[in-house]
């Protein structure tokens, strides 16, 4: 059984895909072990409550720098034995000595198609007003392993979403959730969790 921590900052409507994939069996061998915030009125946290998922909250603003904000937070993680670590709408910036503590084990979904409209800057809202500025007709998601850059580790999963005239960032943020997000987010956990993928130079296979 793949043992998970979500990190989490907002809404969690990630998280609750993949609350729904476990209840509804389109994931299998996985469990959430904790749901951890940075914000402590993260909506999230209910969601996780509401399921009788433990739910805590490691906020930067209760500790002295970074560095100990960091600390605290690889230690929380740590003390629950967990096999993955996933960023479900995770605004921190993921500190070198977690990425180290867990290779390849840390996933994250960015709401664009890797490489483009990502990096620093690009997150929230700011994705998708990129997109429209740009005027690219096909946006979409991207699950990605975590390494020490940003959007730049091994892509597991992408689905593909059409940007439509009329479009508003918060009209294209919501397509690219429905028709892709959740459903490439949980699908890439059930892959891991069944041993179906693994990561050969650099780059993700996905094992038939
Ligand atoms: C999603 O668009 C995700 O791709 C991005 O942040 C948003 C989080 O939404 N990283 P939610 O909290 O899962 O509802």
């Amino acid at each position: 059984m793949l043992k998970m921590a979500v990190l989490v900052s907002g809404g969690g409507t990630n998280l609750q895909a993949i609350i729904d994939g476990i209840n509804q069996g389109t994931i299998t061998n996985a469990k959430i072990e904790v749901v951890i915030s940075n914000n402590a009125n993260a909506y999230a946290l209910e969601r996780a409550k509401k399921h009788g998922i433990e739910a805590k909250c490691v906020s930067p603003k209760n500790f002295a720098d970074r560095e100990a904000f960091n600390q605290a937070l690889l230690e929380t993680i740590q003390s629950y034995g967990v096999d993955l670590v996933v960023l479900a709408g995770c605004l921190v910036v993921i500190p070198k000595c977690m990425v180290d503590a867990y290779p390849n084990k840390i996933i994250n979904i960015h709401p664009a198609l890797i490489p483009s409209f990502c990096g620093t800057g690009y997150y929230g809202l700011k994705v998708h007003e990129g997109v429209l500025a740009r005027g690219v007709k096909v946006t979409g998601a991207t699950v990605h392993f975590v390494d020490a850059g940003t959007d730049t580790g091994p892509i597991i999963l992408q689905k593909a979403v059409e940007v439509q005239q009329g479009d508003t960032p918060e009209v294209l943020q919501r397509r690219v959730m429905e028709q892709a997000e959740w459903i490439i987010m949980p699908k890439a956990i059930d892959l891991i969790a069944n041993g179906k993928v693994e990561v050969v130079d650099g780059l993700v296979k996905i094992k038939e």
